[in-house]
């Protein structure tokens, strides 16, 4: 009789287990499926990090966060010579907590900037040396506070234009090319264990890579700690070719430098030409419509699209894992995308991998499948190989 019960027990006990590991509820996240792979990441906006339901899903699915906004010169301080650090002290605490890898974004850039950073008290223009001595007054404060606690800074962003020339920017006219190696050598001085990387979008385009090849080789000729190249990553459902991303990755993996797909986003929306982008540009109601064809759903004809097209990326992401350390996706879900505002504003896009009820679309499980299945499935062009 004894025995029977201890055997009805541990038949009980035993379909626990069973049912346990199989349960949708202990399914495994992103992160987890891709854990021997390249760390996945998501950039927590202003407002998701006070939201429970947002962070509990951030913490489930991605093991590295990014600052989206209030890491930035004019977030932080934004009209006098002090710094608010609420939002980033938080930021990287819940980081820790969870035992995530925590980005800061970003040191120095040619937008979100304060005025007050480039004048001087009496409202004249800095010198040269003036700047670069508040430039790395500003990086050993922000890399300072958090040294040891951000793993990795994205140092300079965006600072090439298409043609491959310096983007002008009061970094650039005041001090001159070579701000970008000395915002990289103070963040090195102010942390010399965090990961420092050079961060831009468009850089499948050949000129501006080019030039981006050019400064990482310059700064690893001149011992200036570089550790990867960020590509944004803020793609269509046709752009970049994929041919064309692949050579990229495979051309900055050889520098010898780590490569990050640091702010991935995938827009269903058309692309709007040039004249239909400025202020004041002129587009009618019809035009309006085709430029904004889902306000209330996505088609799944095109959900099937979107889908395939991540898949196709990260086809190309996986083949390259051995030089890949991230994939970063610029957000959580649909509802907070800056895509939804850029390239124009008030649309309804749908890049991200969950919708705005905070749903996992189809593409959730696919790339989940993907992490285990590439070597078969992805296309024989060369990317089912690892590299
Ligand atoms: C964007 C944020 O997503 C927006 O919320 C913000 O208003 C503007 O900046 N490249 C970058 C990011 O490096 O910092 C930008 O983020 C998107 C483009």
């Amino acid at each position: 009789m004894k025995n029977l019960i201890f055997n009805v027990i541990s038949a009980a006990a035993f379909s626990t287990v069973l049912a346990l590991a199989v349960s949708p509820a202990l399914a495994e996240g992103l992160a987890d499926a891709y854990q021997d792979k390249f760390h996945i990441g998501t950039a927590i906006s202003p407002g998701s990090l006070f939201d429970k339901e947002v962070m509990q899903l951030v913490n489930a699915e991605f093991n590295s966060v990014t600052a989206e906004t209030n890491m930035k010169l004019r977030h932080l301080a934004a009209s006098q010579r002090t710094y608010d650090f609420n939002w980033s002290d938080r930021f990287v605490a819940q980081g820790l907590a969870n035992k995530q890898f925590v980005v800061g974004h970003t040191l120095i850039w040619h937008r979100s900037l304060p005025a007050w950073f480039f004048q001087q008290p009496d409202g004249a223009r800095p010198s040269r040396a003036q700047l670069l001595a508040s430039m790395r007054q500003h990086i050993y404060t922000l890399v300072g506070r958090y040294r040891g606690q951000v793993n990795g800074w994205d140092v300079v962003n965006e600072a090439f234009n298409f043609d491959g020339a310096f983007r002008s920017s009061p970094w650039l006219d005041i001090i001159g090319e070579d701000y970008i190696e000395h915002a990289f050598a103070f963040a090195h001085q102010a942390d010399p264990e965090a990961e420092l990387y050079y961060n831009d979008y468009g850089l499948v385009n050949p000129q501006k890579q080019e030039a981006v090849v050019a400064l990482i080789k310059r700064m690893q000729k001149k011992g200036i700690p570089v550790h990867a190249v960020g590509i944004q990553g803020h793609y269509s459902l046709s752009y970049p070719d994929l041919q064309t991303l692949d050579n990229t990755i495979a051309r900055f993996a050889k520098l010898g430098v780590k490569v990050m797909i640091s702010e991935l986003d995938v827009s269903v929306l058309p692309f709007p030409g040039p004249e239909e982008r400025g202020e004041d540009a002129e587009i009618d109601s019809k035009r309006a419509q085709q430029l904004d064809p889902y306000p209330e759903q996505l088609p799944d004809e095109v959900m099937s699209q979107f889908t395939q097209r991540y898949v196709d990326l990260f086809c190309v992401f996986l083949k390259h894992h051995a030089a890949i350390s991230r994939v970063t996706f610029w957000g959580v879900s649909d509802a907070r995308s800056w895509r939804n505002d850029w390239p124009l504003t008030d649309r309804t896009d749908y890049p991200l991998l969950f919708d705005r009820e905070l749903k996992p679309k189809p593409v959730h499980q696919e790339l989940i499948k993907l992490a285990s299945s590439y070597q078969k499935v992805c296309p024989l062009t060369g990317n089912n190989k690892d590299e």
